[in-house]
């Protein structure tokens, strides 16, 4: 066995759930298996905490974050998995316009 180059979590907490977040760690796991992407872990996470960091709840609903880079994503659709798969699980950049923190390092 190898360990995974890359670990997405998608919030399933209840307001990343209520924005559709289950639909979008299924896109993630299709799109990344029909790439051939095998060495990328997709897992569901519990409240990230990120629907209560703005007034507005829920506004950056649903959260991704992304090991081992420490990159956390607000607002991913199923219309950005495929822009967060192209640019940053290929590529190593960062979808800057959905990004929300980046840990130091
Ligand atoms: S429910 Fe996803 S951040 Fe709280």
């Amino acid at each position: 066995m190898k360990p995974y180059r890359l670990h997405i979590f998608v919030c399933e907490g209840k307001r990343c759930s209520a924005k559709g977040s289950e639909a979008v760690r299924e896109a993630f796991k299709e799109r990344l298996k029909a790439a051939g992407l095998k060495d990328v872990k997709v897992s569901k996470s519990g409240c990230l905490k990120v629907c209560k960091e703005t007034p507005v709840e829920a506004e950056f609903c649903p959260a991704v974050v992304i090991y081992p880079q420490g990159v956390w994503y607000k607002n991913v659709t199923l219309g950005t998995v495929d822009e967060i798969i192209e640019t940053h699980v290929k590529k190593g950049g960062i979808v800057e316009r959905l990004l929300l923190f980046r840990l130091p390092g």
